[in-house]
């Protein structure tokens, strides 16, 4: 067993004891109910569960979640798909995957917001020049799999955002 205290979409969960190889996914969908995050694959290839993991020196990234034991994330502050809405109020990102119907059965939905998310805080404080836009959207969003074959839709989506602010996201 190990001990395990975390911050989750800003609230202090633990500590609590959790099974040393009891995973991540299961931790946020069968202890928290956090169904937000999927199972996809099962094996770190799809990346349908990714999540959000701030770091200290304020940078994130994404983690998957189904071959990470939650023991991993002890100490960290992580963010999950229900984390991105303030009340009822979503997130551009949101709001821009329902405009552009990025999604269809919607199960990889939650790795490709997580992400896209990331990039556009990173872009947030590195924007990028516009000649690179569709570059960088490729590579962030790359690894992210979709068996509906929704990319070009998502990538659509997370330009918009981009777009719309551009004195914030581009050089
Ligand atoms: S379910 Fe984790 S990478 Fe596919
Ligand atoms: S929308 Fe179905 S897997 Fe992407």
């Amino acid at each position: 067993m190990t001990t395990l205290a975390l911050t989750i979409n800003g609230r202090a969960y633990g500590p609590t004891e959790v099974r040393d190889e009891l995973s991540m996914n299961d931790f946020l969908r069968e202890y928290l109910g956090l169904t937000g995050t999927k199972f996809g694959c099962g094996a770190a290839q799809c990346l349908s569960c990714a999540i959000i993991v701030d770091n200290p020196d304020g940078t994130s990234t994404t983690s998957p979640t189904c071959v990470v034991a939650a023991a991993n994330f002890n100490g960290k502050a992580i963010r999950t798909d229900e984390g991105h809405a303030r009340g009822n109020e979503l997130s551009a990102l949101q709001k821009a995957f329902i405009e552009h119907f990025a999604f269809q059965c919607g199960y990889c939905t939650a790795g490709f917001l997580n992400e896209g998310q990331v990039l556009l805080e990173r872009l947030a404080r590195k924007p990028v020049a516009r000649v690179d836009l569709e570059t960088t959207i490729a590579e962030a969003l790359d690894g992210h799999l979709c068996r509906c074959t929704g990319y070009v839709k998502y990538h659509e989506a997370v330009r918009d955002v981009i777009l719309a602010d551009p004195k914030r996201y581009l050089v």
